[in-house]
């Protein structure tokens, strides 16, 4: 089992994506202190730290949202310049459009809840220069598909779905493009027991058909447990730990990851 999840890594020297020495503040508060992060082609590396510690913050800088005041960005993909977080908001943009997905906990934050949910879906491949309808009508439906999206409801406006309808409306947006990396920043919180594991499902249904590179954010064990085969433990702005994910529940060396991992047993 170990074996099987180094295997990324033994296989693949270079990184996917690779986040060296970032730091942000937000007047006073340090949300990131010196994070690095590495992730490697078609595995998920999970990020897990109670509510503050930077996790969204981390995501938002990897979606190239946000700016550190320090820090580079790098994605080895051919075409993409050395570091990304020296590029003007257009360039951000465009490279967000073709290489990254996005699912936010929020869906307000992802969605326009009015419009229908198909035309969510091909309003980002408008945004990457897609412009035929006929394109984007099937592109929007198979992605739709992908995530397990009820088709006989994609004329309707997320703000009339369910909780996790919106967050496979989020999901197919995220997919529709074929990202280099999906970042998901807590895809299941707030959704139903039930609901959380059918859209886990879809999920890791996805990372295995597809071998997506995913960055998955959770303050929850359990999520990061089922989903991740690395994981990075946060606190305070800070990595506290890093490895594998079973190494790291079962032998969890900081304090902090002792307490985090007893407080679930
Ligand atoms: N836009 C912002 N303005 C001010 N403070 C922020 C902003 N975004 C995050 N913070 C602060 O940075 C810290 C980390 O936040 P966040 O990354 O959202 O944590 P997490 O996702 O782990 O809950 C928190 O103290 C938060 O209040
Ligand atoms: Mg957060």
């Amino acid at each position: 089992m170990t074996l099987l999840r180094e295997a990324p890594r033994l296989v693949q020297a270079q990184p996917l994506l690779r986040m060296e020495r970032v730091h942000k503040r937000y007047g006073d508060v340090v949300a990131l202190e010196d994070v690095s992060a590495e992730v490697y082609p078609g595995e998920v590396l999970g990020i897990v730290g109670e509510s503050g510690s930077g996790k969204s913050t981390l995501l938002r800088m990897m979606n190239l949202e946000d700016l550190p005041d320090a820090g580079h960005y790098r994605l080895d993909l051919p075409g993409v310049p050395e570091d990304l977080f020296t590029l003007d908001g257009y360039a951000r943009r465009m490279l967000r459009a073709h290489h990254i997905g996005i699912v936010y906990q929020n869906p307000h934050l992802g969605l326009l809840m009015k419009n229908s949910s198909s035309g969510n879906v091909a309003e980002r491949l408008l945004i990457a220069g897609e412009r035929r309808f006929a394109v984007l009508r099937d592109k929007a439906r198979d992605a739709l598909a992908a995530s397990e999206f009820p088709l006989d409801r994609m004329d309707a406006p997320p703000v009339e779905l369910s909780g996790g309808m919106q967050q496979r409306v989020q999901l197919a947006k995220a997919i529709a493009l074929e990202p280099a990396v999906l970042l998901l920043d807590e895809p299941t919180t707030g959704l139903d027991v039930s609901v959380q594991a059918l859209v886990l499902d879809t999920l890791k249904r996805l990372q295995r058909e597809r071998r997506i590179t995913m960055v998955i954010v959770s303050h929850d064990l359990g999520v990061i447990r089922t989903m991740a085969d690395r994981v990075i433990v946060m606190r305070r702005g800070l990595v506290v730990e890093a490895g594998l994910v079973d190494q790291v529940f079962q032998d969890p060396q900081a304090a902090y990851t002792q307490a985090l991992v007893h407080a679930k047993l």
